[in-house]
């Protein structure tokens, strides 16, 4: 097995360029908030030093974060007739009151029955729950008990006045779920991707664990994670160049897929309870703090109200002008990690401000992309996490490790600002996968604040709306959960998207329009100017 032994000197040198055109960038602009935040050069050489996540550290974490994600399985295998059906499954209102007031709590009990009606007895489904008037563009996500008997209770908080409806969906019935998890922890091939190689036409099938026998392994010993690519024919390991989507396999059989099917899966069920009328309360007064690291996301985190997302969190605020970005960012570095859907981010400040410039560093997406915005002194660095990425072609060394890219990064004044989000393109593989990849990003994290105790650091929570193949919004609410867990107690601020792109109206998409992004970025901005 070939070991790459490291990141090839010629990336390591291209990444230096590719700072110290950054830096030189930030230099030539502005001399004041530049040079407090152009990385500072690594004392000796980081690729000596190690970040390796220990397999034991690994696993007693893995330990606790399963029981964290534990999911109630079905008693043994289930015909599909007699799985949870989005047809015959009910809600009805617990508790019906003659008027309801802004403040209090409404409970529905759902009541799972089966293709032919029966109601089920064991728990497990999975639902998603919201309350929301279409007039006025409200929502807000409910929370569901699973009793563990076939019975559910979803709770939502009344947050403003108006007349409302509940919708549930079911997103998977406990049977289909169990086949997931199945799926999930034993069949990390069922999305694949291409290796490309100089010298060769030929493309070599990559994945996180060996995709067969004879593979080269692309090691990096930074942070002991590996890649894996069948061997090809010509050129050897070591012609590695660059890396694309591959493709998905179909792993089911017909009766598994029965239970995935889209007639089944993420479909509102019925009810005859309709909207009702909610009066504004007595008082009203606002007891939220000013936005701060650190704070928990109480359940629910928020709601929108005329497309508005009003945090339970914080107070936070709306920067409805460039101007308000503007006075928000100025003096400050931004460094974004993660996937398109922070890219998202970036475009869309991009688009909304004026005055911030994308600069053209001859790399395309997914390379890092650098904005600056030269008359308010700011700039804001997009960068991809490392693979797994399901995306079109790019040259190795335009993807990186968070881990090894925040050990770039620092500084002890004020204005750092650093954002990780890292979900989506883990959640077809085993949880061990994902779990390894965010114990490296917490170490680092937790290094870098205590070189930048100044530095604000954000977890972006993930989207809702995986409709992908081999996607579910169940696989990525145990990630999210895992997210959560392993950054819970860190002065970081984690920002519940999760909530922000279940409760809205428009259709689910883990790439959510317009209005969600700039709700979401309201939000961050929220904390980097709570006043
Ligand atoms: C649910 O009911 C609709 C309308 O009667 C029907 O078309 C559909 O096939 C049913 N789906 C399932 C899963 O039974
Ligand atoms: C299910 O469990 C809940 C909570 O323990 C209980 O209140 C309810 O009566 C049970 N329902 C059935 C149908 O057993
Ligand atoms: C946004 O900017 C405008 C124009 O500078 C200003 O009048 C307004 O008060 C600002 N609003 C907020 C919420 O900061």
């Amino acid at each position: 097995m070939f070991r790459a032994g490291g990141r090839p000197p010629i990336t390591y040198i291209f990444t230096c360029c590719l700072f110290f055109v950054a830096g030189c960038i930030y230099r030539s602009l502005w001399t004041h908030p530049l040079e407090k935040f152009s990385p500072p050069a690594p004392k000796g050489n980081i690729w000596h030093q190690s970040n390796k996540v220990s397999s034991t550290a690994l696993e007693q974490e893995l330990q606790t974060l399963m029981k964290v994600i534990e999911w109630p399985e079905p008693p043994g295998p289930t015909d599909y007739e007699f799985s949870t059906s989005p047809n015959t499954t009910e809600f009805h209102m617990l508790f019906p009151r003659a008027t309801y007031y802004v403040g209090e709590y409404v409970e529905v009990l759902i009541i799972a029955r089966d293709h032919k009606g029966r109601p089920k007895a064991y728990g497990g489904d999975y639902f998603q729950a919201k309350l929301h008037s279409p007039m006025l563009k409200a929502g807000v996500t409910g929370s569901v008990t699973d009793h563990r008997n076939g019975t559910y209770t979803a709770s939502f908080l009344l947050l403003w006045p108006g007349q409302v409806e509940i919708s549930i969906t079911l997103v998977h019935s406990t049977e289909a779920i169990a086949i997931l998890k199945d799926k999930r922890e034993t069949r990390p091939d069922k999305v694949y991707f291409y290796g490309y190689f100089h010298g060769t036409s030929e493309v070599m099938e990559c994945n996180v664990k060996p995709p067969g026998k004879d593979v080269c392994e692309y090691h990096d010993p930074y942070t002991g994670e590996s890649w894996f690519c069948m061997r090809p024919k010509q050129g050897g390991c070591s012609a590695y160049k660059g890396h694309a989507a591959g493709g998905s396999r179909d792993i089911l059989t017909s009766e598994e897929a029965r239970f995935l099917d889209k007639s089944v899966k993420e479909k509102l069920i019925s009810s005859k309870v309709e909207s009702f009328n909610v009066f504004s309360p007595t008082t009203n007064v606002d007891s939220r703090a000013h936005c701060s690291p650190g704070l928990p996301n109480p359940d629910p985190s928020g709601f929108y109200f005329q497309d508005i997302w009003y945090s339970r969190v914080c107070k936070n605020r709306a920067f409805p002008h460039p101007a308000n970005v503007t006075e928000c960012l100025r003096g400050k570095i931004i460094y974004i990690f993660g996937d398109s859907t922070t890219k998202q981010w970036w475009d869309f400040l991009l688009s909304f401000v004026p005055s911030l410039q994308r600069q053209d560093l001859h790399a395309l997406f997914p390379a890092p992309q650098l904005a600056v915005d030269t008359s308010h002194k700011f700039a804001i660095q997009w960068q991809m996490h490392e693979k797994p990425l399901y995306i079109m072609y790019s040259d190795k060394q335009n993807v990186h490790y968070v881990a090894s890219e925040l050990e770039r990064i620092g500084g002890n004044k004020e204005g750092l600002v650093v954002v990780i989000n890292c979900m989506a393109h883990f959640v077809t593989y085993p949880v061990k996968v994902y779990a390894q990849r965010l114990l490296g990003i917490r170490d680092s994290v937790v290094k870098l604040m205590k070189r930048s105790p100044l530095a604000k650091v954000f977890i972006k929570s993930g989207n809702t709306g995986y409709v992908y193949t081999h996607g579910s919004d169940w696989l990525s609410l145990q990630l999210d959960l895992v997210m959560r867990t392993m950054f819970s107690g860190l002065p970081v601020t984690i920002l519940d998207c999760w909530q922000m792109t279940s409760c809205h109206y428009l259709p689910p998409d883990i790439h959510p329009a317009p209005v969600i992004v700039k709700n979401e970025i309201d939000l961050l901005m929220s904390f980097i100017c709570p006043t």
